[in-house]
């Protein structure tokens, strides 16, 4: 790990996480919001997730890594790693893995140590073409631009290499939108409230307002250079996967 230090005391940062009442942040503020919102979270983030899915986002998780469809010997790299969940189902399947994750408050609070680098996803520190595939959860919507990020993750995929994105989802059946609203907008942030911190949970469902519709993320992935490219539901759209192959030039 390359520890570089968060910048700010721990009263400052929360200061960057926006209130609701202030609009959600573009650009540099808000890599520096999602930053203080992860390390403040961190020390709990794995007990509320659990409580917050009914342990549904383990499955989801095992269905991302299963989705690449890469043979165990493969070297991926698990971006936005958080607190190593993906990492761990990697390294399950018998794969080499990575992370890399911009909170060291996240990279810290893991359970067992991985392999891990405290960095930015949209600019890594990898060579063209190293990696066999490429894994995130639950991190697109944090992003400060999505086709930087599908970029970064074409240069650093060699050609057939595979991406599996793991998001909160966005139904499209009204009935069940307004129960994932209710849900995701209402009840969340109390549990977050009561096990982590009510400022950072009530910030975490507004965000899912940064995430395009998934056919235009469609679009953004395979304008960045891939084929194959494929969106799917998971548990009736409380969660959902983009998968794509990396284009054989
Ligand atoms: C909701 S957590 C997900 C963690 C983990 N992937 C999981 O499945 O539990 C989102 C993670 O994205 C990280 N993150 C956000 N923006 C990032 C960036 N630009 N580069 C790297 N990590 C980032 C945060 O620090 C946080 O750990």
């Amino acid at each position: 790990m390359s520890p570089s230090p968060t910048p700010g005391s721990p009263s400052n940062r929360a200061e960057l996480i926006p209130r609701p009442d202030q609009p959600l942040p573009t650009g540099d503020a808000k890599v520096e919001a999602v930053r203080a919102m992860f390390d403040t979270i961190a020390p709990n983030y794995d007990k509320v997730n659990r409580i917050m899915t009914g342990r549904l986002d383990v499955r989801w998780r095992r269905t991302t890594v299963d989705a690449l469809g890469l043979a165990p010997t493969s070297i991926i790299a698990d971006l936005a790693a958080g607190t190593g969940d993906l990492v761990y189902e990697l390294q399950d399947h018998g794969m080499s893995a990575i992370g890399v994750d911009l909170s060291m408050g996240m990279l810290a609070a893991a359970p067992r140590p991985f392999p891990r680098l405290q960095g930015d996803a949209l600019s890594l520190p990898f060579p063209d073409g190293s990696l066999d595939g490429v894994t995130c959860g639950f991190a697109l919507r944090n992003f400060e631009s999505l086709p930087r990020f599908f970029a970064e993750l074409a240069r650093v995929l060699r050609p057939g290499g595979r991406i599996g994105l793991l998001e909160v989802g966005q139904p499209s059946n009204p009935v069940l939108t307004a129960g994932f609203d209710l849900y995701f907008g209402k009840v969340v942030p109390k549990i977050g409230a009561r096990f982590s911190d009510a400022r950072a949970y009530a910030y975490l469902p507004r965000s899912v307002d940064y995430l395009p519709p998934p056919t235009e993320t469609l679009r953004l992935i395979g304008g960045a250079g891939f084929d194959r490219s494929h969106h799917r539901q998971l548990t009736g759209g409380l969660a959902q996967l983009f998968t794509a192959t990396l284009r054989r030039s």
